[in-house]
């Protein structure tokens, strides 16, 4: 396994296509400070043309996945210091949410232990999320002093159903990788030492696909999310032709000759022979 590149708070590992995306303060518990932000955004950045990293899987070292904003670099640290709040702040949101939600390439939250807090932005924003069966998620944020901010209670909307947003939020009360799957907040939960290989077991899985495909049809699922349907029509319409004529591996076009003329698969069973000419 190739580690890329020494950040100080984010170690990046590289391995078969899968680039595994360690947050890397365990004896914070992975709190984010301001500096693991803009390591996060830098790594993000590499990553997203990276040609090596087909699948980015985020994850935590030690017993925690990610404790939340850090309460005393992130929060009381810029109390009085407007410039680095608002250069950590911007970079919080930025690889949290907007980088992560629209990624060119498949996420997946690999949640190895506690998720808090803010830590439910990059959550939600992976494209699936698999936890241990013991990990620990909480909506912590009412239990000292203030409410999930930061996007938080937004993205929450997005992944969560109302009861259930309500009931976390309003009383901080902790639940498992077990109830998070329960709750549909993740894919599912396996036991921690199945983790590691049901986590590539899904990148291998995502990896068989075409590429611009898997990237235009997760973007269309997101962007679409928050047009109405007019937009949303004229939106797929375009995406549609700009995915025909810049599929290198033509992928339309084989998959319907497998099927309709040389009659060598079935669609509805499995995908298209990509490596056939
Ligand atoms: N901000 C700042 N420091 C944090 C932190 C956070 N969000 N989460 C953990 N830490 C620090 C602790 O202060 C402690 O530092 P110290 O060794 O200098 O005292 C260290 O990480 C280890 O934490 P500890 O509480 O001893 O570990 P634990 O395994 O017993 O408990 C948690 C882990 C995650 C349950 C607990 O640390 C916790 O509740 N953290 C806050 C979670 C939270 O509310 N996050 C929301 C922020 S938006």
């Amino acid at each position: 396994m190739a580690e890329v590149k020494d950040f100080k708070t984010v170690k990046v590992e590289k391995d078969q296509g899968i680039a595994w995306v360690i947050l890397n303060r365990p004896e914070k518990r992975n709190a984010m400070n301001p500096q693991l932000h803009y390591d996060m955004l830098e790594a993000l950045t590499e990553l997203e043309v990276d040609k090596d990293s087909k699948v980015v899987v985020i994850t935590g070292a030690g017993p925690s996945w990610c404790a939340g904003q850090d309460l005393r670099e992130y929060f009381r640290g810029t109390d009085t210091n407007p410039v680095e709040r608002r250069k950590a702040s911007w970079a919080s949101q930025e690889w949290r949410w907007r980088r992560l939600f629209t990624f060119p390439k498949p996420t997946i939250a690999m949640v190895n232990g506690f998720c808090f807090g803010g830590a439910f932005t990059p959550l939600i924003a992976c494209d699936f999320a698999i936890a241990a069966e013991d990990a620990i998620f909480g909506l912590s944020e009412i239990n000292w002093g203030i409410f999930p901010g930061g996007l938080v209670s937004r993205v929450l909307a997005d992944a969560m159903c109302y009861r259930d947003a309500m009931w976390y939020i309003m009383t901080g009360d902790p639940f498992d990788g077990k109830k998070a799957a329960e709750l549909k907040l993740i894919n599912y939960a396996v036991p921690k030492e199945q983790l590691r290989d049901e986590t590539v077991k899904l990148a291998k899985k995502l990896m068989e696909k075409n590429p611009q495909v898997l990237r235009a049809a997760k973007e269309v699922f997101k962007y679409c999310r928050n047009m109405d349907y007019n937009q949303a029509e004229e939106y797929m319409s375009a995406k549609g032709t700009a995915l025909r004529l810049t599929d290198p591996e033509k992928g339309r076009e084989t998959g319907m000759k497998q099927f309709l003329d040389e009659k060598t698969y079935r669609p509805g069973l499995g995908a298209y022979n990509r490596e056939a000419k």
